[in-house]
């Protein structure tokens, strides 16, 4: 590991990672691609939030209202320097890279999509990033088509491009990082392409925030969609990032408090973005965690945790293809946070169950990416994904489980 990084000085900032497991064995969390771990000052700020200064936003003038204010909009601030957006204006929050993927769909597609038009996405996609396309497609009558992978599990370029050339593409959206293959996808070589052909991108970055610097300008990103519960961030918040023109000419998504400008019986107008998308009283103490957690992620340093998820990443995937009868979903050059695998002769449910048993914590079944699996003609894997607290000795131990769990059922 590089001397910058001292994962044991990280992890005992977590304190969820220091509890006992069932079995008396050490937890051994290998689930991050679902859900990360909180650090102590991301679950003090909501504590903080909540004994001293709980109100709503941008409504009250009076003390409480203005603090919580302060930090919510805070939070926004560090939200934008952490994926470097243009300005505050282009960061919305919503509940999650879900909603976020779903507004991006029914305000900017409800509004720009019709017959004759394509939008292309992926094979590798999480649902997220294919249903509300699916539904949409289903209003709209657009012409929804996902680009094939390659045999290693990348994404087939020459497909893509013959995709997105063809036919009068507006939308190309596709995962920054696949959450079963670990994928890493050529991003600003993507929106390149998506530009080069009128189209706009839309990039689905649950997968990556957390484990690699983003940056929204460099990559050229119409929109980035991400949740905070990824990026040791709180659940019930995540990030809509749109670039300030796309923004501007997009409609609201819900409509109700906070996001008008006027209300009449006849009709009503709307505030400039981000607050045009934020409807309702927002998830306060979950965007003050949010801004903790971008927080924190800055100071441990962006690039120094990419290079530990990175070897721990390919430290799983080595010692996993060496062990008979397991076989890797995928085999990407650029593979980042997660390995999917099969066990020959045992459901991906058992394998979770029986590393479960030995304190062992991975993920079975379809992860939310069907097509996926389909197309490899799988109907499960077992996952195993790794975050910036992850050692050596837990993929050992994962190995090891492994190895003992064939020996004994097979
Ligand atoms: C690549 C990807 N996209 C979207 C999502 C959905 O995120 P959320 O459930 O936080 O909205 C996930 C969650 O696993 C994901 O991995």
């Amino acid at each position: 590991m590089t001397a910058m990084y001292d994962v044991e000085s990280v992890r005992a900032q977590f304190p969820i990672l220091s509890r006992a497991h069932q079995s008396g064995q050490p937890l051994v969390y290998l689930d991050n691609a679902a859900t990360s771990q909180k650090p102590e000052r991301v679950i003090d700020a909501m504590t903080r939030y909540y004994r001293e200064y709980n109100s709503n936003v941008h409504r009250g003038i009076h003390q409480l209202s203005e603090e919580a204010t302060a930090a919510y909009e805070g939070a926004r601030k560090a939200v934008a320097r952490f994926i470097n957006a243009g300005s505050w204006r282009e960061v919305v929050f919503t509940r999650g890279t879900t909603e976020a993927l779903n507004l991006v769909a029914y305000a900017w597609g409800r509004a720009n999509l019709g017959p004759g038009d394509r939008v292309v996405s992926t094979v590798m996609e999480h649902h997220a990033n294919i249903v509300p396309w699916q539904l949409l497609a289903a209003e709209r009558g657009f012409d929804l088509v996902f680009a094939p992978l390659t045999p290693t599990g990348e994404l087939d370029m020459d497909a893509l491009t013959a995709l997105v050339s063809g036919g009068r593409t507006r939308m190309l959206t596709v995962a920054h990082v696949s959450n079963v293959l670990g994928t890493v996808n050529p991003v600003a070589e993507l929106a390149e392409l998506a530009h080069k052909h009128g189209a706009l991108i839309c990039v689905d970055g649950a997968q990556a925030v957390s484990h690699q610097p983003v940056d929204v300008q460099a990559m050229g990103a119409d929109f980035y969609a991400f949740s905070g519960h990824k990026m040791c961030g709180p659940t019930g918040i995540g990030v809509l990032y749109g670039r300030r023109a796309v923004l501007d000419a997009t409609p609201p998504f819900m409509g109700g408090g906070d996001m008008i400008e006027t209300v009449a019986l006849t009709g009503s107008t709307f505030v400039s973005p981000p607050y045009k998308f934020e409807a309702g009283t927002p998830s306060i103490a979950e965007a003050v965690g949010l801004g903790e957690a971008a927080a924190f992620l800055e100071e441990l340093g962006r690039e120094p945790i990419q290079a530990h998820v990175e070897l721990l990443t390919d430290y799983a995937t080595e010692r996993l293809s060496t062990l008979p009868g397991v076989s890797l979903v995928g085999s990407p050059r650029t593979r980042s946070g997660a390995v999917a695998f099969t066990v020959e002769g045992l459901h991906a449910h058992d394998v979770a169950h029986w590393l479960d048993m030995a304190g062992i914590a991975v993920r079975a079944g379809h992860h939310c990416a069907m097509p996926l699996h389909t197309s490899l003609n799988l109907t499960a894997s077992s996952r195993a994904s790794v975050a910036l607290y992850t050692t050596v000795a837990e993929i050992d131990a994962l190995i090891d489980r492994l190895a003992l769990v064939q020996k004994e059922l097979l």
